[in-house]
């Protein structure tokens, strides 16, 4: 029976590169809606978990739902319902912002009647839309970024996938970056985002998954977590839980 009110469930998922094992068994939920962070160190598996659900590569085991579609029956119907922004913008130089989105609209099939509504409203989206005929290659880092946001989102995704999208963006840029992600959110489209600035993940999102070795040490609501260690800064909590790879 569809559950309509999910729109990401990972199920007892695995993935072995040869003998190691870079995701163990692991299982959680996405509900509509939801701005959810995923957070851990430097190869705990954030980029390999992002990749099975984008349906990038296959997991070695467990199933992956999206939007009611499983990805190993229907990778097309989920990969037209997600956007992902990785760190890879898939942007090409050499065209203009707008060039980029008719491109990309294409590919995800929007209608060619519809296309060009789609992109002015990506590109208004995110403040672009008065360099919408220059090249990328006249971009700074951060616009850049904010195209490959409109890219993600031009064919109007349920959920939108981000995989460290702030790296080496200065502190305004990241503002405004995330002030657009929560623009996005509260108009309706879910959010799975990765970062490791432990402050960000705190204040932007309703609930956090903390990833160590392949596994989930720590799940929950930003607020249930502080009450759950009150006397913990929500740094010491993430540095305690990732800290051997073991529970508190
Ligand atoms: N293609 C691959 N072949 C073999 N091992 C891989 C491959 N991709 C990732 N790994 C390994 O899987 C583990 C998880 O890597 P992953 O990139 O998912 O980590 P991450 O949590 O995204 O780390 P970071 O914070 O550095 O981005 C690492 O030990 C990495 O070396
Ligand atoms: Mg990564």
């Amino acid at each position: 029976m569809r559950k309509h009110n999910i729109t990401l469930e990972v199920s007892n998922l695995t993935k072995k590169y040869n003998d190691f094992i870079a995701i163990d068994h692991v299982n959680f939920t996405v509900f509509n809606g939801e701005f959810l962070g995923l957070l851990g160190p430097n190869g705990a598996g954030k980029t390999t978990l992002v990749k099975i659900i984008s349906a990038a590569i296959k997991p070695s085991e467990g199933i992956i739902t999206i939007n009611g579609h499983k990805i190993h029956e229907e990778p097309g119907e989920v990969k037209k319902s997600i956007g992902v922004v990785s760190h890879n913008s898939y942007l090409y130089e050499e065209l203009t912002a707008y060039e980029n989105l008719e491109f990309f609209g294409k590919i995800y099939g929007i209608p060619s009647k519809e296309l060009d509504e789609h992109i002015k409203w990506a590109l208004e989206s995110v403040n672009l839309q008065h360099r919408s005929h220059d090249a990328v290659s006249t971009f700074s880092r951060g616009m850049k970024q904010r195209l490959s946001i409109a890219r993600a989102m031009i064919h109007h995704p349920k959920l939108l996938i981000l995989d460290e999208p702030t790296v080496g963006l200065d502190l305004q840029s990241k503002n405004i970056f995330y002030d657009l992600i929560k623009e996005i959110n509260k108009s309706g489209s879910t959010i799975f985002l990765t970062t490791h600035y432990i402050l960000e993940a705190e204040t932007l999102c309703d609930r956090i998954i903390i990833l160590s070795r392949g596994k989930v040490v720590l799940e929950g609501k930003v607020t249930s977590i502080k009450e759950q260690y009150p006397n913990m800064t929500f740094e010491d909590i993430y540095l305690e839980v990732t800290k051997s790879g073991a529970k508190l």
